[in-house]
């Protein structure tokens, strides 16, 4: 069994590092892992705007694992400088799951991490993910045959139960201890939930009480300030961060200031427009153009963009055909915050008349 070491506090007194085995992750606010989000270039975004101890791959199908495979997908590319790096696994098969485990240490993941929480019927369906919470047995086997096979640590994120009736979160926490799982994060929905409700902090406390090993919480962290309380609040070793790092890719760092008492970063329209086009430029050097618009659409469909007009860039945005395209409309539509980062003197009517406007010239 391995028991954690809180390694460092911050300002308020707080846990500010954990262990999972010999691997220390700090700061304890960490990427989570979201399938068609957290590729490489998300994952570089999030760490060159710093803060963020700890950044997961999406989830991987074991069974497509394989060499030929890897390439065609390239869910588990990744760039040294993001060390450390998690890849997560799903699948239910203990054989299966050891060899891909392998594979994954092979490709040099620091961590691997195994999902039993994904709630998507596609992958519940086959028996992954959330649904490895309806057998718990099968589970326990998967993780032992896991942690035989590889030497990096494993861990296990997972759901508080498939059903407000089949609550098993610290059933399933101990079932990992046991198993020689390194650390956990808990997302406390079930899965019937899907993303609905409330994520019950009080569910990550109680199996942070019951285990030895560090537990990350999971869920609805809004905020610099929401994450730190949550740590207070749970006791927990780390706190996972997934949608709100879409809307604002900054609260990694904004946390790491909060608590060392820094003024918080805010984000003006200028540092979002630069974000925009810098994501766009990398995202068009490493695939293709379709993928690239894809790809921002997606950022901005959920970047908190804070401007007049917003609804309707991203609309225009969303629209758009080609790259070309989407640069001229981020380029107007930003137009008045460039120079000197002050607001432009405009409502939200004439914001909107000027991106239709260019996005006629540009149909
Ligand atoms: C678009 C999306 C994709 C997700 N994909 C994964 C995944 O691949 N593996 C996983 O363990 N959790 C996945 N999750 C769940 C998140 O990791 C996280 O536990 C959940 O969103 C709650 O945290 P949040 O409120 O901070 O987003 C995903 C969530 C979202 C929104």
């Amino acid at each position: 069994m391995t028991t954690i070491q809180q390694t460092a506090q911050d300002g308020y007194g707080l846990p500010y590092a954990y262990q999972v085995e010999t691997i220390t992750i700090q700061p304890n606010i960490v990427l989570a892992p979201m399938a068609g989000v957290t590729d490489s270039l998300f994952r570089r975004m999030i760490q060159q705007i710093g803060g963020c101890g700890l950044v997961s791959s999406e989830m991987t199908n074991a069974a497509s694992v394989t060499p030929k495979a890897l390439k065609h997908h390239g869910l588990l590319d990744y760039l040294p400088e993001e060390r450390p790096i998690t890849m997560q696994l799903s699948g239910n098969d203990p054989d299966l799951m050891a060899r891909a485990a392998q594979t994954v240490e092979a490709l040099g993941a620091d961590i691997l991490d195994i999902n039993c929480g994904c709630p998507s019927p596609k992958v519940t369906g086959g028996g992954h993910g959330a649904s490895l919470l309806r057998d718990l047995p099968r589970l326990s086997l998967v993780l032992q045959a896991v942690r035989k096979a590889v030497s990096i640590p494993v861990t296990l994120k997972f759901r508080a139960g498939w059903d407000e009736r089949n609550l098993n979160y610290l059933e399933t926490a101990r079932r990992a201890e046991d198993a020689g799982i390194a650390a956990l994060a808990l997302h406390p929905r079930t899965r019937e939930q899907r993303y609905t409700g409330e994520a019950d902090w009080e569910r990550i406390a109680q199996v942070k009480q019951a285990v030895s090993i560090a537990v990350i919480g999971s869920g609805d962290v809004q905020d610099a300030a929401d994450a730190l309380h949550r740590l207070t609040q749970s006791g927990v070793d780390g706190v996972m961060i997934g949608r709100a790092a879409i809307a604002n890719p900054w609260i990694f760092r904004q946390v790491e200031q909060l608590r060392h008492g820094e003024a918080v970063f805010q984000p003006s329209p200028a540092d979002k427009y630069h974000l925009l086009c810098a994501y766009l430029s990398a995202c068009e050097a490493e695939m293709n153009p379709r993928l690239a618009l894809n790809r921002l659409k997606q950022l901005i469909g959920q970047l908190h963009l804070g401007l007049p007009g917003s609804a309707a860039l991203r609309s225009t945005v969303q629209r758009s055909q080609s790259t070309t395209q989407a640069r001229l409309l981020l380029d107007h539509a930003f137009a008045g915050y460039l120079d000197t980062g002050v607001p432009p003197p405009e409502d939200t009517f004439t914001v909107i008349q000027r991106i239709k406007t260019v996005a006629s010239m540009v149909q």
